[in-house]
């Protein structure tokens, strides 16, 4: 568990790690890729873990060269074990990468956080358009691509971050030309499909709601850089600003962080940004967040509501969520109430009343995101707060205890009973 004892007041420097949504997909993207990938700025995750679980499982080897994972490509096997599939839910883009590598694949459903169910229908629909058969029996999914990847024209109901990866892994290597209508936008495709330009492909439009995929016949591995981490980033805003501290991160993209900064300023923050950097300045009580609605990038990014809520449970006044990208996003509402936060929870809305202090207390992580928001809250909270389920936090975060510690934080990760490491 986390063990926080607060208030906090945040301040110094810090480097933002490589993006975890951008890691899994580029780890599976390597799948492809003939020869060797080095993958620079590459963040220490547990879900880093599995999916280089994942590519040892098919063949591969993977190690560490300080903070660069290098990748040996060479498959010897076209199936995910299900364990490794429970481990994260985008494990389900290794799927795309894998059938159209050997033309064949087999894995079962996914697992990840728990935020409501997570279907695969868009994923299964497009791949079953570029030609690839697929069975389920028993939860596991038999796939074939016997003529190979036929490059077809693809409309997703609903611009999906993995179903958007899926198809232009399956594709990139193919006959033909895809085109993806409704694509999503999300950075992380941008890098995705950096890299395999570099590796040899020709996607076109990545970032658009249309990308273009021309087929190419193989793909050979490159050295390539992990685009920072947005949702870490706005997790250490987030923490400046309930501290009323003063923070400046380091190996930021501002361009993404464009969308998440109107709450910032919202709550009287000033929010400069610098090049690749970026500096908080938070005032001693923030205002309220106002009105948050969670949308697909370039909108704002349900990973993000949760270390916003944190902010707003101390803002000056009431702010209003709308959760529309996931149905069970509001767990860490309940922790968030446990330190004294007021939240009322009505289906897809929270209405948020900021108290002008919260009180630690036990609390637990129930997912990645909804515990770093109670970290978050943790440091603006008078008092010791315990974060047990720290296991999720490490699926995103690379130190996250370790970072606030070195901004100033009282916090510290314990295996055992804290009060016996007093
Ligand atoms: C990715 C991110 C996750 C982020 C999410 C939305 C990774 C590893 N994860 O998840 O952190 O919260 O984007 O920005 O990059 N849906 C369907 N059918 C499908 C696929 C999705 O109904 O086949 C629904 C989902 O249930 C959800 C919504 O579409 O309600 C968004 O999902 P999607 O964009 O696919 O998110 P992920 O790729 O799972």
């Amino acid at each position: 568990m986390i063990v926080i004892d607060g208030p906090a007041e945040l301040s110094g420097e810090l480097k933002v790690q490589g993006a975890k949504n951008s890691t899994l997909p580029l780890l599976a993207a390597t799948v492809l890729c003939r020869g060797q990938t080095v993958l620079h700025n590459c963040p220490r995750l547990s879900d880093v873990d599995t999916a280089v679980r994942i590519l040892e499982h098919l063949g591969s080897r993977c190690h560490w060269e300080e903070g660069s994972l290098v990748v040996d490509n060479s498959m010897t096997c076209c199936q995910v074990p299900p364990d490794l599939m429970r481990g994260m839910r985008s494990s389900i883009v290794f799927l795309g990468a894998i059938v159209s590598r050997c033309g064949e694949a087999e894995l079962t459903f996914p697992g990840g956080c728990e935020l409501g169910p997570r279907p695969i229908d868009l994923h299964i629909e497009a791949l079953e358009k570029l030609g690839v058969e697929i069975q389920e029996s028993g939860g596991c999914l038999h796939c074939r691509a016997p003529e190979g990847i036929q490059g077809t024209y693809i409309s997703l109901s609903f611009p999906s971050v993995g179903a958007t990866e899926n198809v232009i892994l399956a594709s990139v290597c193919s006959q033909g030309t895809t085109i993806i209508a409704n694509a999503a936008r999300e950075p992380e495709i941008i890098d995705l499909c950096a890299y395999l330009n570099r590796c040899g492909g020709r996607v076109y439009g990545a970032g658009e709601s249309c990308v273009i995929i021309d087929g190419v016949k193989e793909l050979f591995g490159c050295e390539h850089t992990v685009m920072p981490d947005r949702i870490a980033t706005v997790t250490y805003m987030a923490a400046a600003a309930v501290t009323g501290g003063n923070v400046t991160l380091r190996d930021v993209d501002n361009t993404h962080i464009l969308p998440m900064l109107s709450p910032f300023e919202q709550a009287g923050c000033s929010v400069r940004q610098l090049g690749r950097a970026l500096n908080i300045m938070a005032p001693r009580r923030l205002n309220a967040v106002r009105h948050i609605r969670t949308m697909p990038y370039p909108g704002f990014p349900t990973d993000a509501q949760p270390v916003v809520m944190s902010m707003a449970a101390v803002g000056r006044g009431t702010s209003i969520f709308v959760e529309n990208i996931f149905e069970n996003r509001y767990k860490h509402a309940e922790g968030l109430q446990r330190l004294g936060a007021k939240i009322k929870v009505e289906g897809k809305v929270a209405i948020v009343e900021g108290v002008e202090q919260l009180r630690g207390a036990p609390v637990t992580a129930c997912d990645l995101r909804g515990g770093a928001a109670l970290v978050v809250a943790g440091l603006a909270a008078q008092g010791r707060t315990l974060v047990e389920g720290e296991e999720h936090i490490r699926r995103g975060y690379e130190d996250l205890a370790g970072s606030l510690a070195d901004l100033g934080a009282r916090i510290r990760e314990v295996e055992d009973s804290p009060g016996k490491m007093e």
